[in-house]
């Protein structure tokens, strides 16, 4: 396994099990296989609606002795209707409990984006919160204290521009140590992975296989497909190989962390050996040609018309 180190020497693998849409009744059993597998890096969050779940198949397995916490990477994430500084506490605690577990390895801002805290989701442009109200620097100071308390042994953010983590870098005293981000051969953000290598961030790609099994209603008429795609089913051939290892490959190689969401243990065996394979410098070419700064996962569902929330200001992009 290749890892993400971090400044005090912790090291995070960099191959993952993502578990946004692993239903309750799958959710445990697919845990359960990836550590079986050798899965140890685990990706949830409390809107996933599982991490109870994940939690019994977490503590299973420790007590059946597959797996000891200390071995295990936990990720987890503060939701948008939490991002005042004194709810990041009871909003990680939640989650804690949730997991049955005394600490997280690493929480995350999971968006940019605030809520009201009695919601969910926002039904309708009032229930956005601008980030002038609840300013990221405060959300932040909350994120600070929890890691001071051992809760979380690093913090970083999700969904972060480059403009937003350039200024949270400026800004705070403790800078975010990961962001996590979509990132495929369709959406390769090159000036990102530059900045994050320059102040030692570490990026963890999400969605990389194009998030085919996302609700038709967060998904675009004509979305372009990975699976699909010529050149990528050329080099994985040439591979011998399957084009999701191909991605996650492609992942690891330019130095992030990939978290693939599979409850599948078939899926999950080919995703974990995915990390072995590298590429000639003509197939590292034509996998740099195939961005076209492509989201599947846009944020539109935070921009309703008067939202304090545009597609503009969200990914700080014209
Ligand atoms: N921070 C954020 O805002 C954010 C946003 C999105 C995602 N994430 C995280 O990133 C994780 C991954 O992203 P994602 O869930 O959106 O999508 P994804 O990992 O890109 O794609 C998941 C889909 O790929 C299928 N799949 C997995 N391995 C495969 C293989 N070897 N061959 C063929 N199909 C395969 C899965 O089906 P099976 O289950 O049947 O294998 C599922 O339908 C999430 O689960 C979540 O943990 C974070």
């Amino acid at each position: 396994m290749k890892y993400q180190t971090f400044e005090n020497g912790d090291k995070m693998p960099a191959l993952g099990l993502g578990t946004w849409k692993s239903e309750k009744g799958d959710v445990y059993k697919a845990v359960r296989s990836a550590i079986e597998i050798g899965y140890r890096h685990i990706d949830c969050a409390p809107i996933y609606g599982n991490e109870q779940e994940i939690g019994d198949a977490i503590n299973d397995a420790i007590k059946a002795r597959e797996v000891s916490r200390e071995e295990l990477w936990i990720t987890s994430k503060l939701w948008n209707n939490a991002h005042g500084k004194s709810q990041v506490k009871p909003a990680l605690q939640a989650t804690l409990s949730d997991l049955q577990l005394d600490y997280l390895d690493l929480y995350l801002i999971h968006w940019p984006v605030a809520i009201k805290d009695d919601l969910l989701f926002p039904a309708k442009a009032e229930d956005l919160i601008g980030l002038q109200t609840i300013p990221i620097s405060e959300t932040w100071e909350g994120m600070t204290k929890v890691k001071k308390s051992g809760l979380a042994k690093h913090i970083g953010v999700s969904n972060f521009s480059l403009k937003k983590l350039k200024d949270l870098v400026a800004d705070s005293g403790e800078k975010p140590e990961v962001n996590q981000i979509e990132m495929h051969p369709y959406l390769q953000q090159p000036e990102m992975l530059a900045f994050c290598k320059n102040e030692g961030i570490n990026l963890t790609a999400y969605s990389p296989l194009g998030s085919s099994d996302r609700p038709n209603d967060i998904k675009k008429a004509k979305e372009p497909s990975l699976f699909e795609n010529p050149a990528l089913n050329n080099i994985a051939l040439a591979k011998n190989c399957n084009v999701a290892q191909v991605l996650l490959a492609w992942a690891v190689n330019r130095g992030t962390s990939v978290i693939p969401k599979s409850i599948n243990p078939m899926h999950q065996q080919q995703n974990f050996l995915s990390t072995h394979y590298n590429f000639n410098e003509l197939q590292q070419l034509v996998l740099d040609n195939l961005d076209k700064n492509y989201r599947f996962i846009d944020g539109s569902f935070w921009t309703p018309e008067g939202s304090p929330y545009t597609m503009e200001n969200l990914w700080d992009e014209k």
